[in-house]
């Protein structure tokens, strides 16, 4: 066992002093406030972005305000960790990059990203997912993250291959969407694999 599998997850987190603010070269990510309401709105109402999504798009900036604080409770239980993605100097929300499902026992979380479609294609997706991914792996020493895709999601795969994951295996009709059933494809990136790539 190295040194860093000894640090205690549950505690680590409950010691947090505040949602942690990470900063990337073009990107920031911090915890959400209520008045990103309409910026997380315009994100998660947006079709094409909810297109691979596990849940309809928002129809109500109502639904946005419930997301907010659901995220700021879940974080109060230190059970999930949702960023918000703001550029480097505008605080305005683009995007959402979330650490869930974290199961200390097992020393693995699950992640998840968005970005508003007027940012697509520029890298930013992969440096806020990269960002979130280190803080993961250095200050909670998780030993493996997993990302769950609809197959169709190509962006999605490019972006997670492009961070060293590995796709594992598909899983058959996982999801209901609406009325669709949708299958997921997993992911999953070992801590050795991204220390690997940071050397
Ligand atoms: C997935 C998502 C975050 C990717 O955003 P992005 O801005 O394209 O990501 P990045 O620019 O960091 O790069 C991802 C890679 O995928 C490629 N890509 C993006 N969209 C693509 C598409 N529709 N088809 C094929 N490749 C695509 C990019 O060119 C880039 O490739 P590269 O590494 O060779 O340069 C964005 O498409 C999104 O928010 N989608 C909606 C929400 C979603 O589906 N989230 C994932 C749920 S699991």
């Amino acid at each position: 066992m190295t040194a860093t599998t000894r640090i205690d997850i549950p505690s680590t987190l409950a010691a947090l002093p505040s949602f942690p603010r990470l900063q990337g070269k073009r990107v920031q990510l911090r915890g959400p406030r209520a008045e990103d309401a309409d910026a997380v709105f315009a994100l998660f109402a947006d079709p094409d972005v909810m297109r691979y999504w596990s849940r309809p798009p928002m129809t109500t900036r109502g639904e946005a305000e419930g997301l907010i604080a659901e995220i700021q409770d879940a974080f109060e239980q230190r059970a999930m960790l949702n960023w918000v993605v703001t550029g480097r100097s505008d605080d305005r929300v683009i995007g959402t990059c979330t650490l869930f499902r974290i199961e200390p026992r097992h020393r693995r979380a699950e992640i998840g990203y968005a970005l508003h479609r007027d940012h697509w294609g520029h890298g930013l997706a992969a440096e806020a997912v990269a960002l979130s991914l280190d803080w993961a792996f250095r200050t909670l020493a998780l030993h493996r993250v997993e990302a769950d895709i609809d197959p169709r999601n190509d962006g999605s795969r490019k972006l997670l291959q492009r961070l060293g994951f590995a796709s594992e295996g598909l899983l058959r009709q996982r999801y209901f969407v609406g009325d669709a059933i949708s299958d997921t494809e997993l992911f999953g990136l070992l801590a050795q694999d991204w220390s690997s790539r940071q050397d």
